[in-house]
């Protein structure tokens, strides 16, 4: 598995508290490992602010990952180079939001990653990561079924 985040996730803690709350990147990837080992799955990190680090990420996991758990942050709303991306690797994407996207400023309520994900799930704060991560893992189970 890949969790990926997008721009300014790696100012989580300090960042927006009131929409993003206090707990930073690091802590939120301590809990997803916890989970990930838990349900004995093995999980890397990727954070970056600039759309083509994301991009060239997202293509090497190809052979790599068997799913994605993508937090692409204000990318969500207008980067179809991001969209083709998810598309292109051809592996589940499941897309995460901290905050619910559809109860913000007009702006947020779209995402033009959604159609090329396989589900999103947002706002539940660092436990929507926890969901992705649930969620990518039932879609691998199911697929290699
Ligand atoms: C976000 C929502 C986006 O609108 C925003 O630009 C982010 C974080 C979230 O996790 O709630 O950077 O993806």
């Amino acid at each position: 598995m890949l969790v990926v985040n997008g721009p300014n996730l790696n100012l989580l803690g300090s960042r927006d508290p009131v929409q993003y709350g206090t707990t930073t990147l690091a802590e939120i990837e301590r809990g997803i490992e916890r989970l990930a080992d838990e349900l004995g799955a093995e999980v890397n990190f990727f954070q970056a602010n600039g759309e083509g680090e994301i991009i060239d990420r997202l293509h090497a996991c190809r052979g790599e990952a068997d799913a994605v758990v993508l937090n692409p942050g204000a990318y969500t709303h207008y980067s179809y180079a991001l969209r083709d991306a998810v598309e292109a690797i051809g592996l589940p994407v499941v897309e995460v939001h901290l905050s619910n996207i559809h109860a913000r400023e007009e702006f947020r309520r779209h995402s033009v990653i959604s159609p090329a994900a396989r589900g999103a799930i947002a706002g539940f704060g660092a436990v929507s990561y926890e969901l992705g991560l649930r969620a990518a893992l039932a879609l691998i189970a199911t697929e290699k079924r």
